[in-house]
C-alpha cells in the first residue's frame, strides 16, 4: 500500500495518473474506461451542450462514482493532451502516448501485443511515400490510406505527419481497445475525414463497430450500422476486386474512387503496413 505522500507524487503524467486509479480498480478496465470516456468527451451536442454519448459516459463512470479516484480521469485526459502536444515534434519518439501505455502496462503478459517502433513507422511511411515521393507534387484529391491491423494507429500517424495534404486515414483492428486508441490518436493529431473500424480484416463482411473522425461537426462519431460505414464498404469492395482478378492478393487495398466510379480502371491506391 502506498502512502498518501507517495500517491500524491504519482500524478505528474498520464501513465502515473492511470496507475493511481489502477491501484484500486483493474488497470485494464481503467484504461479501457478512460478511452471510452475520452471519446465521449470529444463530441458535444450544441443544443444540449453535452456529449452526444452522455449516457455511455455516465454508464462508464458509474463503477467509480463512490471513489474520489473518479476525479483522476479528467486529470489523465489533460495529461494525455499535454504529453501528446509535447512529443509532437519528436519523430524519434512519436506522440503515441496511449500506445506506449498499452504496450508497457496492458498488453504485456496478456496478449503480448507489440507495436512498431516510431522510427520504423516514420521510415515505412517515407518509403511508401505518401506524397508520391515528388517534392512539388500537386495532389488534387486526398489519398485514402489504410492500416488493416492498425494497433494504436501509429503507422497512420507517421503517414499523416509526413504528408502535407489532408489525406484520409483508415484503420481496422480486431481489438476494440486498439480501435479506440487509434480513433483518439487520429482525432488529437487532426487527421480528420478518417475512420477506424473494429473488425476481422481477413473477413470481407465482419463488422463490430466503427468510428468516424470528423472536423464538421467536430468529434469522434460512432457508426453502428455497417452499411453506413465508408470503410466497411470499401473493405468489402477490395475483396470483390481481388476475386474478380482471379487470384488472392497478399495485400488488402482500398479503392480510392467514389462509388459511382467503381469499375473503371483509374484508381490510385495506397497500401500501408
Ligand atoms: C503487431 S500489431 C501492429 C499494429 C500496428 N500496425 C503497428 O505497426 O504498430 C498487430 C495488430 O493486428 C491486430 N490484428 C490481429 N489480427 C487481426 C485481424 N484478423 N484483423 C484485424 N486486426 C488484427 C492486433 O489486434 C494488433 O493490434
Amino acid at each position: 500500500m502506498k502512502s498518501k505522500q507517495q500517491t500524491s507524487s504519482l500524478q505528474n503524467n498520464f501513465a502515473e495518473t492511470i496507475h493511481k486509479i489502477g491501484y484500486r480498480f483493474s488497470l485494464s478496465n481503467v484504461f479501457n474506461d478512460f478511452l471510452t470516456m475520452a471519446m465521449c468527451a470529444c463530441t458535444q451536442n450544441p443544443l444540449t451542450q453535452k456529449s452526444y454519448y452522455e449516457d455511455e459516459y455516465l454508464q462508464t463512470i458509474a463503477p467509480y462514482k463512490d471513489s474520489e479516484l473518479r476525479h483522476e480521469f479528467p486529470k489523465a485526459f489533460a495529461h494525455l493532451v499535454f504529453e501528446m502536444e509535447e512529443r509532437l515534434q519528436d519523430s524519434g519518439r512519436g506522440n503515441d502516448v496511449l500506445g506506449d501505455f498499452f504496450e508497457q502496462n496492458i498488453s504485456n503478459g496478456r496478449n503480448g501485443q507489440f507495436f512498431t517502433p516510431p522510427t520504423v513507422c516514420e521510415f515505412m511511411a517515407s518509403i511508401v511515400s505518401v506524397d508520391g515521393g515528388v517534392e512539388d507534387l500537386v495532389q488534387t484529391e486526398p489519398l485514402r490510406i489504410l492500416d488493416p491491423s492498425c494497433g494504436s494507429g501509429r503507422m497512420l500517424l507517421a503517414a499523416h505527419r509526413q504528408s502535407k495534404y489532408p489525406n484520409e486515414y483508415y484503420g481496422i483492428d480486431i481489438d476494440r481497445t486498439c480501435v479506440k486508441m487509434t480513433a483518439l490518436n487520429l482525432f488529437f493529431n487532426g487527421a480528420f475525414n478518417s475512420e477506424v473500424m473494429c473488425a476481422n480484416a481477413l473477413s470481407p463482411t465482419d463488422f463490430v463497430i466503427s468510428y468516424r473522425i470528423s472536423m464538421f461537426p467536430l468529434g469522434i462519431f460512432k457508426v453502428e450500422n455497417k452499411e453506413d460505414s465508408l470503410l466497411w464498404n470499401m473493405h468489402c469492395n477490395s475483396f470483390a476486386k481481388q476475386e474478380t482478378k482471379g487470384k488472392m492478393s497478399d495485400k488488402i487495398v482500398v479503392d480510392n474512387r467514389p462509388f459511382s466510379e467503381r469499375g473503371k480502371n483509374n484508381a490510385s491506391q495506397l497500401v500501408l503496413f
